[in-house]
């Protein structure tokens, strides 16, 4: 009804799928015309689910439902073949099958993506326990959370991402309408990055603390990626329905801005072990210059110090582990002092949460310089299955 992609629209998705390298502005500059931006499209069957791997995305929603008392396995099929034919024809740009609210009319899909998850409460509710993952156990408790239960897990849950907010919006409300009585809306978060385009270069994005945060993302062309950051297709201990799925850690962290804010730059920097200008460790070097852990100044301190939040957090010193972190700012206005209530939706991706967000976690949580400055204020894991092949729905390989 709405519209066809003609061959902007072909460019735009060679280009979509190029931008491999998450955490920076990736596309190439000669992408980003204004007119291009809506026609970028990602492809909703695939291996994988859309929404891990492309570049960050300048409007997100994350919305967490509960299935309704009387829905369990058969609603819940039902549903994700609604919400997938809903997600595959707004990725494609077309409208809703039914009651199109109009609100993406005339706007090209915008990279939109919808990728969906499964609590651990999904599992208990459809009877399907012993179809539950191991890697779903609850997340342990962290000695700095200060966690909202009310917005925290739930049964399903859905992220949405496009470079357009009207687009997103849309395919929130078509995914609302879409649970009809099956599922009510849990919890719900909007967030933001920085628009394809505002800068001259692509680069790493910023967040709201001012960093250039995501430069040592695992890259998509680095051969320990998929291992990393996917479930194999056979020989792990995930069940077979999960072939090719990730694992979602969601944090909504706070970010303490009227104290960061108070800092010199040199003491943010320190807090971090990065430059805040351009993200180049403060051993030396640019932005992706090998961090130097032992380098010392003239009185022989560290460099970088050994509470700095980019030392701690690395892989190799947390016995490997790794994670793809793909988040949202979000400011959802001011407290009545007038605090901000803003910060990250954080949103990392991983193989097995127990070999990477836990283990980060539990060392940022004993000493990390950052945690002054931050709060965690909610929580969700999610397994999120592989993609939906051709006439295939999301999940279907456990729920049929
Ligand atoms: C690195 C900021 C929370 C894990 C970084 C960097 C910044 C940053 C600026 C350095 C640049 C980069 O490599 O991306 C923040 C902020 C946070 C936050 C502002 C909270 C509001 C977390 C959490 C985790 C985490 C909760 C995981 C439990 C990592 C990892 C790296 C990193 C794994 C890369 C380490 C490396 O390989 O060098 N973060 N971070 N961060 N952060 Fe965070």
């Amino acid at each position: 009804r709405r519209r066809l992609l003609g061959t902007a629209g072909a460019t735009g998705l060679v280009l979509g799928a190029a931008g491999g390298a998450v955490g920076y502005a990736a596309r190439p500059a000669e992408a980003t015309p204004l007119a291009s931006l809506g026609t970028g499209q990602s492809m909703f069957h695939g291996k994988h689910q859309p929404g891990i791997t492309q570049g960050l995305q300048a409007r997100g929603h994350l919305v967490a439902f509960d299935l309704a008392a009387g829905s369990g396995r058969e609603e819940a099929a039902a549903l994700l073949r609604r919400w997938s034919e809903t997600a595959r024809r707004l990725m494609a740009g077309e409208a809703a099958k039914q009651d199109d609210t109009d609100v993406a009319r005339d706007a090209g899909p915008s990279s939109l993506t919808l990728t969906f998850g499964f609590g651990h409460s999904f599992f208990g509710r459809t009877g399907l326990e012993k179809q539950r993952p191991v890697a779903l156990d609850p997340l342990p408790d962290f000695s700095s959370d200060q966690l909202d239960k009310s917005r925290s897990n739930g049964d399903l849950w859905v992220q949405i991402g496009a470079d357009d907010a009207l687009v997103a919006f849309h395919a929130l409300r078509a995914i609302q309408k879409d649970a009809g009585s099956a599922a009510r809306i849990r919890w719900q978060m909007n967030g933001f990055n920085r628009s394809p385009g505002a800068t001259a270069q692509p680069m790493t994005a910023r967040n709201l603390m001012g960093q250039m945060d995501g430069t040592r993302n695992p890259k998509p062309t680095e051969s320990d990626f998929d291992q990393r950051i996917f479930v194999p297709a056979s020989g792990s201990k995930d069940p077979a329905w999960m072939a090719n799925g990730s694992y979602a850690v969601v944090r909504r962290i706070r970010m303490l801005l009227d104290d960061w804010e108070q800092l010199s730059v040199k003491e943010q920097e320190d807090v971090v072990g990065r430059r805040k200008s351009n993200g180049a460790p403060l051993s030396g070097g640019t932005e992706t210059t090998e961090m130097d852990l032992e380098k010392t100044d003239t009185q022989g301190n560290l460099i970088v110090p050994i509470n700095a939040h980019a030392r701690i957090s690395r892989p190799d010193q947390n016995g490997g582990a790794a994670m793809l972190r793909r988040p949202f700012s979000y400011h959802d206005g001011f407290d009545t002092d007038g605090v901000p209530d803003a910060g990250l939706l954080f949103v990392c991706w991983q193989a097995d949460p127990l070999r990477a967000f836990v283990p980060v976690q539990r060392k940022l949580d004993r000493g990390d310089a950052l945690s002054k400055f931050i709060r965690h204020e909610a929580s969700g894991l999610f397994a999120v299955p592989g993609g939906a092949a051709e006439g295939e729905y999301v999940g279907q390989r456990l729920l049929e």
